[in-house]
């Protein structure tokens, strides 16, 4: 099974969040699979440095034609690899001047704005995909988020792809890729495909919408998320579109890559650890990490951590309360936050930490080596997330031995445990109402068991270190996807091949 994956972020050539760890870990997961043989195509942004990775820059350009003219795009190509077993997947990184000639990945670097022509750079990627279909034979086309989701669109027009499948999976509705109808035309979008059945989303277009309609089967990257996403709290304007494709949505589960979130080999630690020697590997950890960030060096101080884009999603604002709490007044805890996004949560939690300087730390801007020693240091894990497709970093912390707080919400439902006292089961810390009151309840929960019940928090920890978050799961449900995909692909190509 030959799969092409058409995507916009890819660890560890670019990345913003938790797309690009999947858009690595998951292709290599599935590199291992016998018979797979998956490949990406993404785009060649201006910082990906074609001799850091050692490209083989092959001749290799196609003419697309897109908004009323031709575009040349070329492709550069290099791989991923996994690292125990060598298997490695082709990267096709598409280069033309919208992508390889601007800073940043979605916008300038370092700013919040988005290129006003992104639809076109996006749309440009799709297309570039499609036409390495001329030399690559596939079975399967799977493209992610609505950058990869006009793929799916265009495909479904084109007769020499008719058998191929196409699948499309969503690893965060609130970015629709919404722009004018005007606009969607521009990209070759048929009038006709421009109503309510189609792109259209109250007066513009939604192409992340081409990608559920066209596409044989959608997923999304968790089980719950695939139930919210069919309601009208969750849904984004999307939720009967999502009902009425419910027979072809599953929830798949995303995993984590095991070489790069691994405590027992990660290099940037102050000391390895496992199962066996937690206590005394994060206690090594623990106390580097209060050193580095300038917070007191109390072993039994509990250090929560939280590594997050700072935007609405994240529940940032939960998280302030929190922190501003009577009850935080009284209490004796570090917290340390890394995060960037969006100014006003920049600003409101460097005035937090200001306010709270013996208690917290902010560090904004991205840094990936202080996002491993925080899941290793900190003793648990703050996640308050409004909405969550999946979500990473509360699996990396139950790998980490990090016991993860949680709102049960999407994949943050999925993959924490609530702890019970009584039966000695769970994970972590699991609130339901997006509140304060719930929150601190479940901190004051965590807490509680953390000082006075060590044997207990032990548990814990050893429950989410042994969890199986492996990839190799998530690729073997992707398989059965993509041969549903293909039958019903099959059937469907049957059925218009007798209409008039
Ligand atoms: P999302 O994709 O919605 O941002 P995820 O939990 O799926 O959330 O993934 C986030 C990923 O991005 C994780 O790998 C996390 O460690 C990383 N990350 C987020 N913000 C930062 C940051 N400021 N510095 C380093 N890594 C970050
Ligand atoms: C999105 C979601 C996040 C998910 C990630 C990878 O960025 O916000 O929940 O883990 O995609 O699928």
């Amino acid at each position: 099974m030959k799969i092409l994956h058409i995507c916009s972020e890819v660890a560890p050539f670019s990345k913003t969040g938790g797309l690009a760890d999947v858009m690595s870990g998951l292709p290599k997961a599935q590199a291992q699979q016998e018979g797979m043989f998956p490949i990406i195509v993404t785009p060649k942004y201006a910082d990906i440095d074609p001799s850091q990775y050692k490209f083989e820059t092959k001749p290799m350009q196609r003419k697309i034609w897109l908004g009323n003219a031709f575009e040349i795009v070329s492709f550069f190509v290099g791989s991923i690899k996994e690292e125990e077993t060598n298997a490695h997947v082709p990267v096709y990184f598409a280069s033309h001047p919208v992508f390889s000639e601007r800073s940043g990945i979605y916008g300038p670097k370092g700013g919040q704005i988005s290129y006003a022509d992104n639809v076109f750079r996006y749309a440009l990627l799709c297309k570039a995909a499609l036409s390495l279909l001329d030399s690559i034979p596939i079975d399967v086309i799977h493209g992610h988020d609505w950058q990869g989701a006009l793929a799916i669109y265009y495909a479904s027009k084109e007769k020499h792809l008719s058998s191929v499948a196409r699948v499309f999976t969503i690893h965060n509705l609130a970015f629709q890729g919404l722009c004018s109808l005007l606009q969607a035309k521009e990209l070759g979008i048929d009038s006709e495909d421009l109503t309510m059945d189609g792109l259209e989303f109250y007066g513009q277009a939604s192409l992340l919408k081409a990608g559920v309609i066209w596409a044989d089967k959608v997923s999304t990257v968790s089980p719950k998320y695939s139930q919210e996403i069919q309601t009208v709290a969750h849904g984004n304007g999307l939720d009967l579109l999502f009902h009425k494709r419910r027979g072809d949505l599953v929830g798949i589960l995303n995993g984590i890559d095991p070489h790069v979130w691994n405590p027992k080999t990660d290099p940037v630690l102050a000391r390895n650890y496992g199962s066996a020697d937690v206590l005394q590997g994060k206690a090594a950890c623990k106390a580097a990490l209060q050193k580095e960030l300038g917070l007191a060096i109390s072993p039994r101080t509990a250090l929560l951590g939280t590594i997050s884009r700072l935007t609405e999603q994240k529940g940032i604002d939960l998280l302030l309360q929190l922190i501003h709490s009577e009850k935080i007044r009284e209490t004796e805890v570090q917290f340390v936050i890394l995060g960037k996004g969006e100014s006003v949560w920049e600003q409101a939690l460097l005035s937090c930490a200001q306010h709270h300087s013996t208690k917290m730390v902010c560090k904004l801007g991205y840094d990936e080596g202080l996002a491993h020693r925080i899941e290793a240091g900190s003793d648990m894990y703050l996640m308050p997330s409004l909405f969550e497709p999946c979500g990473l970093n509360q699996m990396y912390s139950q790998r980490y031995g990090t016991v993860p707080i949680v709102h049960g919400v999407g994949g943050l439902f999925d993959t924490v445990k609530n702890y019970d006292a009584v039966s000695q089961t769970g994970s972590g810390f699991v609130f339901f109402e997006h509140r304060l009151d719930s929150f601190l309840f479940a901190f004051e929960r965590a807490l509680r068991t953390y000082q006075s019940d060590p044997v207990a928090f032990l548990g814990i920890i050893r429950r989410g270190m042994n969890f199986d978050f492996s990839f190799m799961r998530a690729a073997k449900q992707y398989l059965l996807l993509y041969q549903e995909a293909k039958k019903k692909r099959e059937t469907d190509r049957k059925l218009s091949a007798t209409l008039p």
